[in-house]
């Protein structure tokens, strides 16, 4: 079959059926469908292609061990949050998931149940406390919650080694025989992602703003239950309608009133009165690698 403007796509696709993985061909098939109706549905000029090939070459360019800039570049058009959105239907019973994002970089220290992961004591003191249940509602002990946020300048430890303390705002706990976990943290706020290289001129071309509404991060496990990558979101944020990476969804949005509650400060080493942010987990049952359901 010869090359022409409207068996393009047929062309390609037609050069994948050697390939062994028929997953592979049915990706790559796809894929090229989809680029080249692009290309004629925009009439890509020759100029445009070679801004676009530029551009992904210094997206390229720009990672490194710690910064992932295709992820971000992902992250801005939506793709993390559709990938993430597809692998982890809930059908309205678990918490929903949401973006891991690129500061997951270390593993969370152990943390006993009460600890405070504020280390550099920014911010507002928070109370973070919830519980981990199946669907049912059923106690999950001994689940994993793993949890990690910016401190109060908005930049993760691992954006600030020498500055930051590591391991500064995050946490690995196991749940109680109630399936609880709490600790002591400070109020999450706002912060621009990494804007500095090529989707930040991707941002600013479209207009459009680098920052997250302010969250917490949580990976939750328990064996025999799918895992949730997901955040919870703070309630007053800005940017909470426009977060630059599609993160948010309403489910995951949290008050975090202040408590004057003398015992229960007396109880978790907080002072009275306090801030209080309550998120509960609900995971689905099965095994951790299981696919879309
Ligand atoms: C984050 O929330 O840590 C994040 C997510 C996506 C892109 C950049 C940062
Ligand atoms: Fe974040």
């Amino acid at each position: 079959m010869g090359f022409s403007e409207e068996r393009s796509a047929d062309v390609v696709a037609a050069s994948f059926a050697g390939a062994a993985d028929p997953r592979l061909r049915q990706v790559l098939s796809s894929l090229v469908r989809h680029l080249h109706d692009f290309v004629k549905e925009v009439d890509l000029t020759d100029e445009e292609w070679a801004a676009g090939i530029g551009f992904l070459t210094r997206t390229g360019q720009t990672c490194t061990d710690v910064r992932q800039e295709f992820i971000l570049l992902s992250d801005v058009l939506g793709v993390s949050m559709l990938v993430e959105t597809v692998n982890h239907r809930t059908g309205g019973v678990a918490t929903e998931s949401t973006v891991l994002g690129p500061f997951h970089q270390v593993r969370s220290p152990d943390r006993r149940l009460g600890d405070d992961i504020n280390l550099d004591g920014k911010g507002v003191p928070c109370l973070v406390s919830g519980r981990v249940t199946g669907p049912d509602g059923t106690a999950l002990p001994g689940a994993r919650v793993d949890v990690w946020q910016t401190n109060e300048d908005g930049f993760y430890d691992v954006q600030q080694p020498g500055v930051q303390p590591a391991g500064n705002l995050r946490g690995l706990f196991t749940t109680d025989e109630q399936g609880r976990y709490w600790f002591r943290s400070a109020v999450p706020r706002y912060y621009p992602i990494p804007a500095d290289g090529p989707v930040g001129e991707l941002l600013t071309a479209t207009g459009r703003h680098p920052y997250r509404p302010a969250h917490l991060h949580f990976i939750v496990s328990a064996p025999g239950h799918r895992p949730v990558t997901t955040h919870v979101f703070v309630a007053d944020s800005p940017y909470l309608d426009s977060d630059a990476v599609f993160g948010v969804k309403e489910s995951l949005i949290r008050d975090v009133p202040e408590v004057d509650d003398p015992a229960r400060a007396a109880a978790t080493g907080m002072a009275n009165p306090f801030r209080a942010l309550t998120f509960d987990i609900t995971l689905l049952r099965g095994d951790a690698h299981e696919g879309p359901a």
